[in-house]
């Protein structure tokens, strides 16, 4: 039965691999995502098939409350609202690791690692680590919902000597840790647990509401790594392989997001960033201002556009707050029709989560071949006669090139204002996620269209027709 089971968890942890390799490219997204459901049933199906499951009446309880609840959160949520959705769901992984280390802790001889006060050194290890980044996991990802849910304030919290705080909390922690390995005592467990939950809230709260995502990546990291101990703490090979998986790409993923976004995540751990910036365009910071723009109708946007021979469409958070991915589609397919050569732009952090714009359009079967990420399409803006900029905003800002002294200088741009014309579908002058001006609005080249993304490209369709 071991070495069957065993051999199952390896076909689920290749599963899991595959998963991620499909989930890479959108073309094979979906495959990806069967590869991860097969994986999960299998490794679920083995795992209840093991002798030393005594009792099904709760596991299944379990898994239809909790099925059910995740398939009603699942089928509500809005695209705009995964990333806190994310980040609710890590605090449950954290906790859920906490608990199983309790356990273990209370009742090793169910987990073949010892008994109550002779428990193993390196399942005491285990179980310490994973205990302490579970509820560091738990309270950070509280305090992350909380931002990005506008539940508290999403500006950075911060105070006197927090980094030296921060820092003796964490060396205290360690020492927990260690004495808790030789002295077994429930006391110093409990301890390890209170000061996790308490070092999780601290480090949070200094980091403003614009580097959450990275936040969540990050957390979404330490997730992976608390079951990745919680699996050596059960000696469950699929728990310790898919733990290493989620740890290890959540922080690849953290990795690229502060290289979209040209930050390091030094910069972003230690927090202070966004302190202006609002959450998003509601809270509309800063960026005001009185110099004329030229401001233009869905008839003059179709008539440009109709008349270009090659146009490149810049999808931004706007498009997926607007839900127009679909009509922008339709629009791509009218001037297809009309013989202009219609290409999509994709900014590695354009929307709030990595591939947000290509998930968007995607769903409303714009073709793969048409949508080129920035290194691919950056090049051709100075040979497109119209840059078709919808609900996009700090991945277009020239300022992130030409001023040292604004907070995205050095992140990575798509180049639009080399484009004939540029047309900015967004609702008002109000700046984008980081809080700045965007000089392009004022350009002559640049025709504003003011309204609602989706209304607007409704109106551009209308005309076409
Ligand atoms: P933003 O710079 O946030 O600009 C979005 C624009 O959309 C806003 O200026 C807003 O202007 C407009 N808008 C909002 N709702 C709209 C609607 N219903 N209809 C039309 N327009 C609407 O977005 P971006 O260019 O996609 O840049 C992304 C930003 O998020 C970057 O600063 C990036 O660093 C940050 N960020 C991204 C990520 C990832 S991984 N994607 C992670 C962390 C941070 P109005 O209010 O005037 O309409």
């Amino acid at each position: 039965m071991e070495n069957l089971s065993a051999f199952a968890y390896l076909i689920a942890a290749v599963c899991f691999i595959m998963s991620l390799r499909g989930l890479s490219s959108p073309d094979t997204a979906r495959r990806g995502n069967m590869f991860g459901i097969a994986g999960m049933v299998i490794a679920i199906v083995t795992t209840l098939a093991m002798p030393n499951v005594l009792s099904y009446e709760l596991i299944i309880a379990g898994i239809l409350i909790g099925g059910a609840i995740g398939t009603g959160i699942a089928l509500k949520i809005q695209m705009t609202a995964l990333p806190q959705l994310v980040a609710a769901f890590h605090s449950l992984v954290g906790l859920a690791a906490v608990f199983v280390a309790g356990a273990a802790f209370y009742a090793p001889e169910a987990y073949g690692i010892g008994e109550a006060g002779n428990i193993g050194a390196a399942s005491l290890i285990e179980m310490s680590l994973g205990t302490a980044i579970g509820a560091i996991t738990f309270t950070g990802s509280i305090v992350a919902f909380g931002k990005l849910q506008g539940i508290f304030r999403s500006a950075p919290v911060t105070f006197a000597g927090q980094h030296m705080l921060n820092a003796a909390l964490g060396g205290l922690l360690v020492l927990l840790v260690i004495w808790m390995c030789v002295d077994q005592s429930a006391t110093l467990f409990w301890a390890i647990v209170l000061l996790s939950l308490a070092i999780g809230f601290l480090l949070i709260i200094p980091i403003g509401g614009a580097d959450m995502p990275v936040v969540v990546s990050m957390l979404n990291s330490y997730s992976g790594w608390a079951a990745c101990g919680i699996g050596f703490t059960l000696a469950n090979t699929a728990l310790i392989i898919t733990g290493a998986l989620v740890g290890a790409s959540g922080a690849i993923l953290s990795y690229i997001m502060c290289k979209g976004m040209n930050r390091s995540i030094i910069n972003v751990i230690l927090g202070g960033f966004g302190a202006d910036a609002g959450a998003g365009p509601a809270a509309g910071a800063g960026g005001e201002d009185d110099r004329p723009v030229k401001a233009g109708s869905a008839d003059d946007a179709a008539f440009l556009m109709e008349n270009a021979s090659s146009v490149i469409i810049v999808p931004g958070y706007g498009m997926a707050v607007a839900q127009a991915q679909h009509a922008l589609r339709e629009m791509g397919d009218l001037l297809k029709e009309a013989g202009v050569k219609v290409r999509y732009a994709i900014h590695p952090v354009a929307g709030r989560m990595p591939g947000h714009m290509n998930v968007l359009l995607a769903e409303a079967n714009v073709p793969y071949d048409d949508v080129l990420e920035l290194e691919e399409i950056n090049r051709d803006f100075a040979q497109t006669d119209i840059a078709f900029v919808i609900g996009a905003n700090d991945v277009t800002n020239p300022a992130a090139k030409t001023d040292p002294a604004s907070p995205i200088f050095g992140m990575p741009i798509l180049d639009v204002e080399k484009a004939g014309q540029v047309l900015f579908i967004k609702r008002s002058m109000a700046s984008g996620y980081a809080g700045v001006q965007n000089e392009l609005f004022f350009r002559d080249n640049t025709m504003m269209l003011f309204g609602d993304a989706k209304h607007v490209v409704e109106d551009i369709v209308k005309s076409m027709e």
